[in-house]
């Protein structure tokens, strides 16, 4: 941005410095002007001469006074100019190196050089205050700078696997053209859908990042409910219990991203269960000022470091993966960005006898 030039905050400083040692000093010679002035009468009325106890000494009169004195005090405040400004400019410099530093760092920022720290040393006042605040800044830029590399990285790979798959599919009937071209059209379709699924996915999650929506009350207990009730079916080929309750829970938000978290939560607990003897509990709970969803399943024993990096986009647990239930790896990141969206926090904690429970806390509804 073009700005017209203006005085720098160090010859500022200067200036108002020298100024008060300037009027400061101003007003002590005046103190000793007037202090004297006392002392020394206007006229001096000699005695004649040879006045008894007065020989004939000269007595000095205001006159006098003011030769003697305005020299010397002229002095004196020249001096205190010039010690002022020099004073003042080494004092301002020393003062603002700090800000300078900060300047740089913010420069380089701009650059996009992220890795780069104040880290300005020494006590705690205003301006390490200021670089530790903008070192914290400079730290989260960086992380969701590498987050966003990672997550483009992740998507193209994930959007070419069924592309690349298909492309092979297409070259192996190019060269063998008696094959059944039944099976052929049965896995390009599976592997289209798969596509198509993927980049819905990425859809939903740049629309609950980009937090563009209506908000309505929405009671979480009927999301759970809906989404109970879609989800039903696969329950029931998993062979999965499902059970859901608890209380009218508001909060504020879209109804439709609101029960496709829910929607997602369910999904996973369903299909990342035991396989014919799993259990699914969908709870909604009303805490002072805030609501809360708890989506918890029986499954494999998960440890805490890996049940916190699941809503890592495209991150999948360890276990096998079946082909019938093989998600996109976006699920949770989608749960996550929908609940951030809304004000929200998202918590997952194993469970001790395996499986995982996942709790979003949502502010509640102003009434
Ligand atoms: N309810 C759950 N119980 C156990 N593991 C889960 C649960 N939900 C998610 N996971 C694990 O987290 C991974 C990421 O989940 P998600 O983001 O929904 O991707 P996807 O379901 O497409 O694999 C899953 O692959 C699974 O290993
Ligand atoms: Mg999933």
């Amino acid at each position: 941005m073009g700005r017209e030039p203006g005085l720098s905050v160090r010859l500022k400083l200067t200036l108002s410095y020298a100024g008060f040692l300037m009027v400061a000093g101003a007003l002590l010679l005046a103190v000793v002007w007037v202090f004297l002035l006392r002392y020394v009468p206007e006229v001096i009325t000699t005695p004649g001469p040879g006045a008894p106890g007065m020989p004939g000494m000269a007595i000095p009169d205001r006159a006098d006074l003011q030769r003697a004195f305005v020299p010397k005090a002229a002095v004196a405040l020249a001096f205190l100019l010039v010690l002022g400004l020099a004073g003042g400019w080494f004092l301002a410099g020393s003062m603002l190196a700090p800000l300078t530093r900060i300047t740089n760092a913010t420069r380089l920022a701009a650059d996009g050089s992220l890795a780069h720290r104040v880290q300005l040393e020494g006590r705690a006042d205003e301006f390490r205050e200021l670089a530790d605040a903008f070192d914290t800044m400079l730290a989260r830029l960086e992380a969701h700078d590498a987050e966003q590399r990672r997550f483009a990285a992740n998507a193209s790979h994930e959007l070419r696997t069924p592309l690349a798959i298909t492309q092979a599919l297409l070259d192996v009937a190019r060269t063998d053209l008696g094959r059944d071209t039944g099976e052929l059209v049965e896995r390009l379709h599976f592997v289209n859908s798969r596509a198509i699924d993927l980049t819905e996915a990425l859809l939903l999650l740049s629309r609950a990042n980009q937090r563009s929506f209506a908000r309505e009350p929405v009671d979480l207990s009927l999301a759970a409910e809906e989404a109970a009730e879609t989800l039903l079916p696969l329950a029931e080929k998993h062979g999965v219990t499902l059970e859901t309750g608890g209380e009218v829970a508001t909060t504020t938000g879209s109804y439709v991203l609101l029960l496709q978290m829910t929607t997602n939560l369910v999904h996973n607990a369903i299909v990342h269960n035991l396989a014919g003897r799993g259990t699914v509990w969908v709870t909604t709970l009303v805490r002072p000022g805030a609501v809360l969803l708890t989506v918890e399943n029986t499954g494999e024993p998960l440890s805490q470091p890996v049940a916190s990096t699941l809503t890592e986009p495209f991150q999948r647990g360890t276990g096998r993966v079946r082909a019938d239930h093989a998600g996109v790896g976006l699920g949770l990141a989608i749960v996550k960005s929908i609940a951030q969206a809304h004000g929200g926090t998202l918590t997952l904690a194993p469970r001790a006898a395996g499986g995982l429970r996942v709790t979003v806390h949502l502010p509640a509804a102003a009434r």
